[in-house]
């Protein structure tokens, strides 16, 4: 079984294993790591950073569903230049390699924040295009013009890989992964939270102080796993990381059939921080069954009827 291969190709980058920590679910990755073994992982993606600091939404800010969860968190973070000068001096011994996250409100505030995470050593930079959790305007991922701005800016100011994380509720989501593509990026994320809301009937609030959050674990699979499927027949030359409601080795070989060639562990490790040591022995034992030596001959394999 250890002869089989995890290594893995996004875009240009390369990665030791399929296995992304998903952005928001692994703090700024240095505490996770002093809690999980980071070795099962090709990557991680730290949280969201925005140019400035941002104190987030008022609790309650989780909550539990029948088949995952609810968030409105709301990018809670320390903005771009303390994140610099907390994450800087750590990433270089962390033994994975740490890709960033920015969010922000227009293009130059995301040049502003990516700027910052690649001064920090950052390999990769995800551009959050898909917040549910901002009370302004619309997501950028709804728009194919607005997100082509974003992503043509960042390609245009760093020199590391660029991926743009859209939304499963993107309502054109094959049209939006083109223009991030053609202004640039090296990858796409499929998917960030898909919109939900819950309610308790003791005293009929909202789960959220938000009201509607963003929902993530098992029941946003087969959305985030459309639109995998969808964009890679469309756009079979874009480098696509699966994220949505990913708990098992099954899960993780799913998505790589259906066209990502890695796939990011969000929900799941906030019950189960090392879960990537289980997913990856399930994936190795999934592999002997189907008689796969390398998760690169499991891409994009999905048939027709
Ligand atoms: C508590 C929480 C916070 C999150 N924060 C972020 C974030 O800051 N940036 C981001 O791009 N995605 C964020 N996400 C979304 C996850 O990265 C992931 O895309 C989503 O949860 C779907 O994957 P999952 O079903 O495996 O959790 C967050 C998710 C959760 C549950």
């Amino acid at each position: 079984m250890a002869s089989r291969s995890l290594a893995t190709s996004v875009g240009k980058l390369a990665l030791r294993s399929p296995l992304i920590a998903a952005s928001g679910t692994v703090g700024s990755v240095w505490e996770w790591a002093e809690v999980a073994d980071v070795r099962p992982y090709g990557a991680a993606v730290a949280k969201s950073v925005a140019p400035e600091a941002w104190q987030g939404r008022p609790a309650p800010r989780l909550a539990a569903t029948t088949a995952g969860m609810l968030n409105a968190v709301g990018i809670q973070n320390p903005g771009i230049a303390s994140w610099v000068v907390a994450l800087k001096p750590r990433i270089p011994g962390l033994r994975v390699p740490v890709w960033g996250s920015a969010v922000a409100g227009d293009a130059d505030g995301f040049v502003l924040v990516a700027e910052g995470l690649v001064s920090a050593g950052v390999t990769a930079v995800e551009v959050n295009l898909s917040c549910p959790n901002l009370e302004d305007g619309e997501m950028f991922s709804f728009c194919a013009s607005r997100s082509s701005e974003v992503i043509g800016a960042v390609t245009g100011s760093v020199d590391v890989s660029v991926g743009a994380k859209l939304s499963p509720n993107t309502p054109d989501v094959v049209g939006v992964a083109q223009a991030c593509r053609d202004a640039g990026a090296d990858f796409v994320v499929l998917t960030n939270t898909a919109f939900g809301f819950g309610l308790s009937l003791s005293d009929r609030k909202p789960l959220l102080s938000g009201g509607v959050g963003g929902y993530s674990g098992p029941g946003l699979k087969p959305l985030s796993l459309r639109c995998v499927y969808e964009v890679a027949r469309a756009i079979p030359d874009l480098g696509i990381v699966g994220c949505g409601g990913v708990s098992s080795g099954a899960d993780v070989a799913e998505y790589l059939v259906a066209g990502a060639s890695a796939v990011e562990l969000g929900t799941v490790h906030l019950a189960e921080p090392k879960a990537g040591i289980r997913i990856t022995n399930e994936l190795v034992e999934l592999m002997a069954k189907l008689d796969v030596e390398s998760v690169a001959d499991l891409v994009g394999t999905v048939r027709s009827w």
